[in-house]
């Protein structure tokens, strides 16, 4: 199959076109490498039915061009960071929401079979302590939470008006190796473990007990994969996660414990637009995709070491 991977350039898309390419498809990818490297895509082996577009999604003509010849769409782009939406929610509404109905545009009227995208946990906001399901109400705490909510209304109407299948994948918080650390506005494991490798001390924002289901980024790879090549055509989002959850406190000794290193520990205050607890229910992904998760959050955090620190 061509497909176009927007994003392709980050963290998780540049796992997905590495996973896309072993598969034998085209890959087409549009990335303004705002956060994403080339360096991210070197392991495209020389030949490899790779292409790399330089474009933002809130160019409509880039956005059409990048579109042209495909047959399906793997949509990753977007600013990811919470805080920075909440400092900048024009921004964000800009590029996650005008963006991305850029990118939906461009599908409909390309005649694109299938759009799989990345929304968030962020939409459900504050939850009770137990694990969510996509049917729980949502409530978005922030300007990201918000904008990924839009583009998932959206996804329903452009598949009941135009029949474009849009799946929305809401991913809840994924690591692994690639994650960009050298922002403050970079993912906690990325910060916690190039932090903790230089020796350096860590920040814990509030009191360390909110909670995060981490997922590692091979499980995220497949979960899209499954709902590109499954029959399952959306439009009812489906949770990305493990299906249990870590605090960040339990977080900290687990990395301290793989490293070999006692944590030094800053207290910091709590983020505005900060979810307390994000924990998922994944029945309806394992139903709907037969999808689970192989990557436990050990497992997981050894691998991500291992890649940064080989032994
Ligand atoms: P990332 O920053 O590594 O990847 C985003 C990519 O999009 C980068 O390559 C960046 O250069 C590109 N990009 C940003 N703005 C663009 C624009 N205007 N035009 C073209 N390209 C643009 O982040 P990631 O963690 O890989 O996130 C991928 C997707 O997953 C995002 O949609 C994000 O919202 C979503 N998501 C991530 C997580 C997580 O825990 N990492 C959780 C939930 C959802
Ligand atoms: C993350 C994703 C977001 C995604 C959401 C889904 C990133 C950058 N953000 O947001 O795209 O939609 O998951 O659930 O990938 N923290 C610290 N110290 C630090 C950094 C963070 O204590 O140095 C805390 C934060 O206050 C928060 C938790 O760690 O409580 C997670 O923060 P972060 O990794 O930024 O992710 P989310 O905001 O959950």
């Amino acid at each position: 199959m061509r497909v176009l991977v927007t994003g392709g350039a980050g963290f998780i898309g540049s796992h997905l076109v590495e996973r896309l390419l072993g598969e034998g498809h085209a890959v087409r990818v549009l990335d303004d490498f705002s956060t994403g490297r080339r360096e991210n895509l070197a392991s495209a082996k020389p030949g490899a039915a790779l292409e790399v577009v330089t474009g933002d999604i809130r160019d409509a003509r880039a956005v059409a061009s990048a579109v042209a010849g495909v047959e399906a769409i793997f949509h990753e782009a977007a600013l990811v960071s919470v805080p920075r939406s909440v400092e900048s929610p024009e921004i964000s509404c800009d590029i996650n929401a005008h963006g991305t109905a850029r990118v939906f545009d461009a599908a409909r009227r390309a005649g694109i079979r299938r759009l799989v995208f990345a929304s968030s946990a962020a939409v459900y906001g504050e939850t009770a302590r137990g694990p969510v399901s996509e049917r729980e109400p949502v409530r978005p705490l922030s300007p990201y939470g918000v904008d990924k909510l839009y583009t998932e209304h959206l996804a329903a109407l452009y598949h009941a008006l135009y029949g474009v299948e849009t799946v929305p994948l809401r991913y809840f918080n994924v690591f692994g190796p690639r994650q960009d650390p050298s922002s403050a506005y970079s993912g906690v494991i990325s910060i916690f473990v190039s932090r903790l490798l230089a020796g350096d001390p860590i920040t814990i924002h509030g009191d360390g007990k909110q909670t995060r289901d981490f997922v590692y980024v091979a499980d995220v790879v497949e979960a899209n994969m499954r709902a590109m090549f499954s029959p399952y055509p959306g439009p009812s989002p489906l949770n990305v996660a493990r299906g249990d959850h870590t605090t960040l406190n339990a977080l900290a000794t687990m990395l301290g414990e793989i490293l070999g290193v006692t944590p030094q520990i800053i207290g910091g205050p709590a983020r505005a637009g900060d979810i307390r607890h994000s924990v998922a229910d994944i029945t309806a992904i394992r139903s709907a995709l037969g999808y689970e998760p192989k990557w436990t959050v050990a497992s997981g955090l050894k691998a991500l070491v291992t890649s940064l620190r080989p032994v």
